[in-house]
């Protein structure tokens, strides 16, 4: 479908009026997918931003040497057009420009400040860097401002002397990384953290600027899935109850994926195995989390986003879109689908 072909949605939006009536395509996972210009898709390891009807995708474009991050646009889901380039390497200051890289970008809005706040893992070579970027936008397509880079918290928890991600000296590493506002406003980062052996979820301040200070563990922020390795966070909510799909630590190569569940973002967080069900489950069908989309005006309507990497050429990467089913006792499966369409939710 090429309903907005070298257009800026920006321009024709206003004329389409309500998100339901664009007609939707399909979705056909790990199969190439192309914006509305006809170019791949480069959104790798991305979230969307839901405002006003529309849905706007951020990822990591992959033809650029050091990651950008880009934003398309879209109202159906399937036809997406590039808005822009919302965060450029090269607006990064000055002693971090030349080294670092961008991954796992998202972006949420802060109702309070009016800004568009995206985070981001903020790497440089080996990987030990492993901070957050923060930037801030005053629009969904940015540009965004470079704020600071931080790892959120500085805690000790016994880290060795002469460990490589100096984590004595600057707290927990900041890798694979995910946002969450949650239904009372307040808005959380998750993220691999302790060298990937335990993850982090950290309440945000009132600008999502950064952690919620002081932080105290238990109240602002805690450790969860302790010591199991698990990295890719995807969080989302449905009726209540708050859900977390993680991948393993494998690279790039693909693994079983897990679903915890908790009935508060700081948990507990209880692990229920791996939701993907069908060939390729014990890969996730090839791919990684990277979020999960609660599509609008579908209630239980929720959209399972992965990545199938092609390490060797990673602009190549695919996108593996499946539609999250809920059984009646409330636990989740990711059933594979060859092509399907919003209308999978229908027949629930
Ligand atoms: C797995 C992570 O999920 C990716 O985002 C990326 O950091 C790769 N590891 C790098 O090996």
């Amino acid at each position: 479908m090429r309903l907005f072909a070298n257009r800026s949605l920006g321009f024709v939006l206003p004329l389409l009026g309500a998100l339901a009536a664009a007609p939707a395509g399909t979705f056909r996972p790990g199969q190439p997918w192309l914006d509305t210009a006809g170019a791949p898709i480069q959104a790798h390891g991305g979230g969307i931003l839901v405002q006003s009807n529309i849905y706007y995708w951020y990822g990591e474009d992959r033809t650029t040497r050091r990651t950008s991050v880009s934003c398309y646009a879209s109202t159906n889901l399937c036809d997406w057009t590039r808005e822009a380039v919302a965060f450029d390497p090269a607006h990064l200051p000055g002693d971090l420009r030349d080294r670092s890289f961008i991954e796992r970008p998202k972006v949420i809005f802060n109702p309070r400040t009016q800004k568009y706040v995206m985070w981001f893992h903020l790497e440089q070579r080996g990987y030990h860097f492993a901070r957050a970027g923060v930037a801030v936008g005053d629009g969904p397509a940015g540009p965004f401002t470079f704020l600071h880079a931080l790892r959120p918290i500085p805690a000790d928890f016994g880290f060795k002397e002469d460990d490589v991600d100096q984590q004595k000296q600057f707290g927990g590493t900041f890798r694979d990384m995910n946002l969450f506002v949650d239904e009372d406003g307040r808005a959380y980062v998750f993220y691999a953290s302790e060298g990937n052996w335990t993850m982090y979820v950290v309440r945000l301040n009132a600008e999502f600027t950064g952690p919620e200070t002081p932080a105290v563990r238990g109240q602002t922020w805690e450790r969860i899935l302790v010591r199991r390795m698990r990295e890719a966070p995807a969080p989302f909510k449905y009726q209540g109850r708050y859900y977390l799909i993680t991948s393993g630590c494998t690279g790039w190569t693909p693994n079983a994926a897990d679903c915890a569940v908790a009935d508060r973002p700081l948990g507990p967080w209880e692990s229920r195995g791996n939701p993907c069900v069908g060939p390729g489950a014990e890969t996730t069908f090839g791919a990684q989390s990277t979020f999960v989309l609660p599509v609008v005006g579908v209630p239980g309507g929720f959209i399972f986003m992965a990545d199938r990497w092609n390490p060797q050429q990673l602009r190549e990467s695919r996108y593996v879109w499946l539609p999250v089913v809920f059984k009646p006792d409330g636990s989740v499966t990711i059933p594979w689908r060859e092509e399907w369409d919003l209308s999978a939710f229908d027949k629930r």
